[in-house]
């Protein structure tokens, strides 16, 4: 099982633009006096709901906090709580008049280590551009840079819309977007990606632009895919679409040994020129120890949008793999649906304050014997109990929507309009024992222990 190449997908960064300028040789003093005359000349620049925090003021901490800390921890030296597309302008064009780096935050993922490189500057926090609003004519919505999809996904629900935005409720829609974005409507609809219609950036220098199809196309190009690191989006307009049904969903717990059955009934459902389009498959390796102690589980998701009885024969070949538990939940809404999938805000995935290593590949096909020899080095790993709630996600969305979208508009690499699958583990563990990080990355050279399972 080779990998390819990566998706920022299930657990993609906020949006990110950091520059690293040439802070590494300044002292401390000239840093604190840069950033202190920066500061009196953006104050009065800012908008009146801006905020600018400093390291003694109140919520300094919990605007530090991120998906994955204390591994990834920038170190800030003053918070801008943007208010307005204006506010991120300014706060840029005085960054660069100050040669002071900065990295723009809306959700709490970004696992990124490279992240660790701001030793000091700006974050410019998003968050407060937490708008959804339906366009007229209802085939749009406009949404701000900082809104996460949880809001997104709430906002639109009550006009029975939908926008395509990645899985983590507590991620940005922006972030992933940015990078791709599976989801659980990509089969129809495609990525993220595929339904951006414009946005609105600021560029380097601080100047804002729009980018589209017909304005500034080489940077709408870009931003598809690449788009981490061309510009703050401070809003987008995305496509939207009427809810068609709900849900029928069903949580099969397999025990280890079943995993090749499952996988190659994912990999049949994949040659089936007539895989439904509304059929979403999610499984996790992680360890149950009331339903085997000694081995990692096989929890498999799948979901299908439609009647039961439309669902039956998705679910039936899973059913006759002999789960150890299947729970079934019908009539699930799309608010819901992300709860029952195990994304919501109170998922192990959204859990902030704890540290992760986790690496993704987008494959072909799954290689039973490559997913066997991945998932005992998972296992070995995972008996030890610093880590043992960790999780190897091998997932599997439909890509008829992803493969009938343009390639050619967007820099995402083609390779991920072809691969349906998703391997990606994530090592969970708490504390900030160094002895811990080193034992999770197993080795200090040539990557880590989660790299060696995605390239078996
Ligand atoms: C969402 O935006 C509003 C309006 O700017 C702001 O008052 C609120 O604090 C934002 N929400 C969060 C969680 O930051
Ligand atoms: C900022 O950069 C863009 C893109 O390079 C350029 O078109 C624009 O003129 C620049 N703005 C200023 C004020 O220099
Ligand atoms: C499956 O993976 C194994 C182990 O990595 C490898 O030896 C084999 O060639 C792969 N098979 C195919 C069909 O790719």
């Amino acid at each position: 099982m080779r990998p390819f190449t990566l998706l920022s997908t299930w657990l993609p960064l906020g949006s990110v633009l950091a520059f690293p300028f040439n802070s590494i040789d300044r002292t401390i003093s000239a840093r604190n006096n840069n950033i202190h005359d920066a500061i009196s000349e953006l104050q009065p620049l800012l908008s009146q709901d801006a905020v600018l925090i400093q390291s003694s003021d109140p919520g300094w901490d919990e605007l530090q906090i991120r998906g994955t800390s204390p591994r990834i921890s920038p170190d800030y030296s003053v918070i801008v709580e943007a208010a307005t597309a204006a506010d991120v302008e300014n706060t840029v064009k005085i960054a660069a008049q100050f040669n002071i780096p900065f990295l723009a935050v809306s959700g709490t993922h970004g696992w990124t280590k490279t992240l660790n490189e701001l030793k000091y500057g700006f974050q410019i926090n998003l968050r407060k551009l937490n708008s959804t609003f339906l366009d007229e004519g209802a085939y749009t919505a406009t949404i701000g840079g900082g809104t996460l999809q949880h809001e997104t996904t709430r906002d639109l629900f009550a006009y029975n819309k939908q926008a395509v935005t990645g899985l983590c409720e507590c991620v940005s829609v922006a972030g992933p977007l940015l990078g791709g974005g599976h989801s659980l409507l990509q089969a129809r609809h495609g990525f993220a990606l595929d339904n951006l219609i414009s946005a609105d950036v600021v560029l380097a220098n601080g100047t804002a632009v729009t980018a589209s199809s017909d304005t500034n196309p080489d940077l709408f190009w870009a931003l598809k895919g690449a788009g981490h690191n061309f510009g703050i989006v401070t809003s987008m307009q995305l496509k939207v679409y009427d809810i068609q049904s709900n849900w029928n969903v069903n949580v099969f717990i397999f025990t280890n040994d079943k995993l090749e059955t499952v996988l190659k009934i994912v990999n049949e459902l994949d040659c089936d020129p007539n895989r439904p389009t509304n059929l979403v498959l999610e499984g996790v390796v992680t360890r149950i120890p009331n339903v085997d102690p000694e081995n990692p589980s096989f929890l498999y998701i799948v979901s299908y949008e439609g009647t039961p009885e439309e669902a039956a024969p998705y679910f039936a070949p899973f059913e006759a793999a002999s789960p150890v538990t299947t729970q079934k939940f019908t009539d699930v809404d799309y608010l819901s649906i992300y709860s029952v999938t195990k994304s919501s805000l109170d998922s192990a995935s959204c859990t902030r304050g704890r540290n992760a290593l986790g690496s993704g590949a987008s494959l072909p096909y799954w290689n039973v014997t490559a997913a066997r020899a991945a998932i005992d080095i998972f296992a070995e790993l995972t008996a030890d109990a610093r880590y043992a709630d960790s999780v190897f996600l091998l997932e599997n969305y439909g890509m008829q929507g992803v493969r009938k979208a343009d390639a050619s508009a967007s820099s995402l690499s083609a390779e991920e309009r072809e691969y349906p699958n998703l391997a990606n583990p994530t090592i969970w563990w708490d504390g900030e024992e160094e002895k811990d990080t080193e034992d999770a990355m197993g080795r200090e050279e040539d990557g880590t222990r989660v790299d060696d399972m995605v390239t078996e």
